[in-house]
């Protein structure tokens, strides 16, 4: 026998890496955010878009751009039987406008308001709040006039969203990338400022800076940020409409009072970007303290620095794609992200913030009665836990310590007799009896308001 084979079959396989399961201990926040995330998409009028996984490599290659990360390094790929290549898809915005030229929506009235939420693949070097496979919810305006009030309503919905989940400090870094001709333009400044800056940067941005100058902006290593500090600002560089349309936009968020700053820098890892550009930080004064106080902490959380949601205008995706130019802007959001800090500051879901109790039964008479009051209790807007299976009084109260309840019904033989309960604060011990009759009427005066 092959020795070597049985012991690897006896191996405890691992999910891969990046890639994570979902426990029942986040679930709450899964459906918080899929229920909030389809709620702003009706009151908003987006309609969900669904498309595949995987999707030809092509769209990718030719939106994203050959040089940027995604392309270049993070594709899952997928060899399919008859020897196409398809990849994992590594964001949704690209396949969104596919499936808008594919089904030629652009007969319906315009612009078309889509919203999609699922799986994303990028082959990143896994750490906090980077995933191998990560979730996104996604909004995109697609076709009708390229006005920026759109930009605007993005940025204001996607703060709306970010804010109704009880996320504080949001801030909006935004720019433009101005328009084929200024960028041009631009472009050409920006590499003549770095050709004299040679062997000053990294060997990434050395190779970027003849395929993608503007990359060059958004490297992290030092040396490459100390140079791009003195680097010429896009800003400078914009044409009379690009502009325009950048006041307007930055207009339109400060009259719904949205805190953004400007951000020069800004480029974005995606090529296919028009003009406004954007990222979305969670980064008030209480993140900086505890980054001070806790470097390590931070580190292993999610950091000011990662981005909970971002996105921008990218009206000649459709043109890439081999239609015509449509114009379109739009934003995603990175579910893990924003429930990791949503845990770090123990903003805790609604449905989690309903009172649990835990009902305790004693005795064949009482066991017999206890599921009709348990569905009473959930009727009236409780959360029940309950061990029916075990017998011994002292194990279903030690399981109510265990899953720290607050409250406890204790339900015995000479209650069920008398159709009453006993209700037990775990904390302080103190026992009350209780007529069944009034017992959800009298747990929510106890307890607090029905949630
Ligand atoms: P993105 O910046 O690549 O843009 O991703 C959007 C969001 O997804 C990020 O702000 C972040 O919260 C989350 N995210 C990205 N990569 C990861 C990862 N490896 N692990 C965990 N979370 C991640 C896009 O994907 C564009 N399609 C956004 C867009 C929509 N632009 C226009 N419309």
């Amino acid at each position: 026998m092959d020795m070597s084979k049985s012991d690897s079959k006896k191996q405890i396989l691992k999910a891969p890496k990046g890639m994570r399961d979902i426990l029942f201990d986040e679930r709450v926040y899964w459906d918080e955010i899929h229920k909030k995330v389809n709620d702003i998409s009706q009151a908003y009028s987006f309609s969900r878009i669904d498309t595949p996984i995987l999707e030809s490599s092509d769209i990718f290659e030719r939106t994203l751009g050959e040089t940027s990360d995604v392309v270049e390094k993070q594709m899952f790929f997928v060899k399919t039987k008859d020897n196409a290549t398809l990849v994992l898809r590594p964001e949704g915005t690209s396949p969104l406008v596919r499936a808008y030229i594919e089904h030629g929506l652009d007969h319906l009235p315009q612009p078309l308001k889509a919203f999609y939420m699922g799986p994303m693949f990028r082959y990143e070097q896994p750490q906090a709040g980077r995933l191998r496979q990560f979730h996104q919810a996604g909004f995109e305006i697609i076709g009708g006039e390229s006005d920026p009030i759109y930009d605007a309503q993005i940025i204001v919905l996607i703060n709306r969203l970010l804010r109704g989940l009880g996320i504080k400090n949001i801030v909006t870094e935004i720019n433009s990338l101005g328009c084929k001709a200024c960028r041009l333009n631009y472009k050409r400044k920006l590499i003549a400022y770095y050709k004299e800056k040679k062997g000053k940067m990294c060997e990434d941005c050395e190779r970027r800076l003849a395929l993608n100058p503007l990359r060059l902006l958004d490297c992290k290593e030092e040396k490459c940020l100390a140079l791009r500090n003195e680097a010429p600002s896009i800003l400078d560089h914009l044409c009379k409409s690009c502009n325009i349309h950048l006041k307007q936009v930055l207009e339109f968020i400060e009259e719904m009072k949205i805190p953004y700053r400007l951000n020069h820098f800004l480029v974005r890892g995606l090529d296919y970007y028009n003009r406004t550009v954007f990222e979305i930080f969670a980064d008030g004064a209480l993140e900086q303290k505890e980054a001070e106080k806790h470097e390590e902490e931070v580190v292993s959380h999610v950091s000011s620095k990662l981005a909970l949601a971002s996105g921008g205008r990218y009206d000649f995706l459709g043109e890439i794609l081999g239609s015509r130019s449509i114009s379109a802007v739009g934003v995603a959001m990175g579910i893990e992200r924003v429930i990791e800090l949503l845990k770090k500051y123990e903003i805790i879901p609604k449905p989690l913030r309903k009172k649990r109790i835990f009902f305790v039964y004693i005795g064949e008479t009482a066991k017999k009665k206890s599921l009709p009051i348990i569905d009473a209790l959930i009727d009236a807007g409780f959360n029940v836990m309950e061990a029916l299976g075990k017998e011994s009084l002292k194990a279903q109260l030690r399981l109510a310590d265990k899953e720290r309840i607050e409250w406890a019904l204790i339900f015995g033989q000479k209650e069920a007799f008398e159709d009453s309960v006993i209700l037990r604060d775990m904390k302080t011990g103190a026992q009350e009896a209780i007529a069944l009759k009034s017992l959800t009427e009298r747990l929510h005066k106890k307890l607090g308001a029905r949630v």
